[in-house]
């Protein structure tokens, strides 16, 4: 870790913090990483998720119970805990934390919530960011935090520091190290559940640590976006491949989608390409866009003309969109913001206070309406898919090219899925740049 970018990053995340406390009247915050809980009836719990506005902090996810405390004008404090424990291996305070933040370490959460009121009984009015607050954290000068406080941070997330684009990169190189193992795996004839053993070991990481359950979709299965299951057996006939899989570098996320066809000669192989050449044009082509809306509505001229061009539908591209038969193929967002979380918090705030810009009525699906701008990191993932619930709807449509449709429904469909940092000029493609990377 780059220590002299991480301790940037820290000071730009206590000026962001302080001013947005002081602009809502609090003079400090405590932001709480939070607690797993058993599934019902059980003594097992999922895998821990921590509050993300502390990982922006502590880039550290073993942080059960742990607390972040920040005084307008201080240096940030950290609450650590750590239980004698023979059961689970307790986590020690990582060395980042340890030397960059006033840190307690705290041997029993109760211990740890009343060192945390005692440091903040000078404090006028502190906001709680987290889960429900203990008995010793609810005090009168200790409130929720408001909802204009959380839309600032919210909004503020979008932007990254120079530090979060560094671990964006990395997120990506995880994710990609990942997919050239899959991608070979796939090629040799493996289950999904082999190819997805391939990207775990490759990306070096287990199940319970991915930024999102990966999507391993052979043939028809690449049809369903967030398919979930993993077949241990290899299909009769291999065609297709569509893994959308991603890593974390730091607690930051990458997310990545590619799609093989078996054969190069096959039409469908071509239209894998085709697939991928729309995605790397609308890339070249952010620069021209003022917010992602439009990006996303000259997604679905692109597709248009591409469904054209493969005769899926015969009529002109603009009466293909004007008709809606895009939607049919097309029927997610162009993309989303990308962060800490894989559906990064914020996407629909048009403004810092939280006004909300809702997506327009058509594009229901679309998780980002905001303007681009620089320093912004966003998934660039348009797909084409024959979904066979949406073509029912639209049966014995006279501009669907129905045989042409069926030529292509054991395909699945195709996703192309990159993850894009917005610069003053221009975009960097943080995806293809660890593709090359790792391939060279
Ligand atoms: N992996 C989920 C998505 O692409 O949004
Ligand atoms: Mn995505
Ligand atoms: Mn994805």
């Amino acid at each position: 870790m780059n220590e002299e970018s991480y301790q940037a990053h820290l000071d730009a995340l206590t000026a962001e913090w302080s001013d947005v406390l002081e602009e809502n009247d609090f003079d400090s915050v405590l932001v709480a990483a939070g607690k797993n809980s058993y599934y019902y009836a059980d003594d097992q719990e999922p895998t821990f998720h921590a509050n993300p506005h502390i990982l922006r902090w502590i880039i550290e996810e073993k942080c059960e119970h742990c607390i972040l405390t920040l005084k307008i004008g201080e240096k940030p404090h950290v609450h650590w805990f750590t239980p004698p424990d023979y059961w689970y291996l307790p986590s020690s305070t990582p060395k980042w934390v340890a030397s960059n933040f006033d840190c307690q370490v705290h041997t029993t959460v109760d211990r740890l919530h009343k060192a945390c009121a005692e440091s903040l009984a000078g404090s006028h009015r502190t906001a709680y960011i987290g889960q429900e607050p203990s008995a010793h954290l609810t005090h009168q000068n200790i409130h929720s935090a408001s909802a204009k406080l959380s839309s600032q941070l919210d909004y503020g997330r979008a932007y990254k520091t120079p530090f979060e684009i560094e671990c964006m990169s990395n997120a990506s190189g995880v994710g990609v190290r990942g997919h050239i193992a899959a991608r070979d795996a796939f090629f040799d004839g493996a289950s999904e559940f082999d190819i997805h053993a391939a990207y775990l070991s490759a990306s070096r990481q287990s199940y319970h640590e991915l930024p999102y359950p990966s999507i391993v979709g052979i043939n028809e299965h690449a049809s369903t976006l967030h398919y979930q299951h993993y077949d241990t057996e290899p299909p009769a006939q291999h065609r297709s491949l569509l893994i959308d899989a991603g890593g974390k570098y730091n607690c930051y996320h990458s997310d990545i989608t590619r799609t093989y066809s078996l054969d190069a000669d096959l039409d469908f192989s071509r239209f894998v390409r085709r697939v991928e050449e729309l995605q790397q044009q609308l890339v070249s082509e952010i620069p021209e866009f003022q917010s992602f809306v439009e990006l996303h509505e000259r997604t679905h001229q692109l597709v248009a003309e591409t469904l054209v061009d493969h005769k899926l539908v015969l009529c002109s591209p603009s009466s293909a969109y004007e008709q809606e038969l895009t939607d049919i193929f097309y029927p997610h967002g162009t993309g989303h913001l990308l962060g800490l979380q894989t559906h990064d918090v914020g996407g629909h705030l048009s403004d810092r206070d939280g006004t909300v810009a809702n997506p327009p009525e058509r594009f229901p699906s679309l998780r980002l309406t905001r303007r681009i701008e620089p320093s912004m990191v966003f998934t660039v993932e348009p797909g084409i898919y024959f979904i066979p619930i949406l073509l029912r709807e639209a049966a014995g449509h006279k501009d669907i090219n129905w045989s042409k449709v069926e030529q292509f429904l054991p395909y699945g469909g195709v996703r192309i899925e990159d993850n894009v940092l917005v610069e003053s000029e221009g975009v960097r493609n943080l995806t293809r740049e660890a593709f090359q990377f790792e391939l060279s």
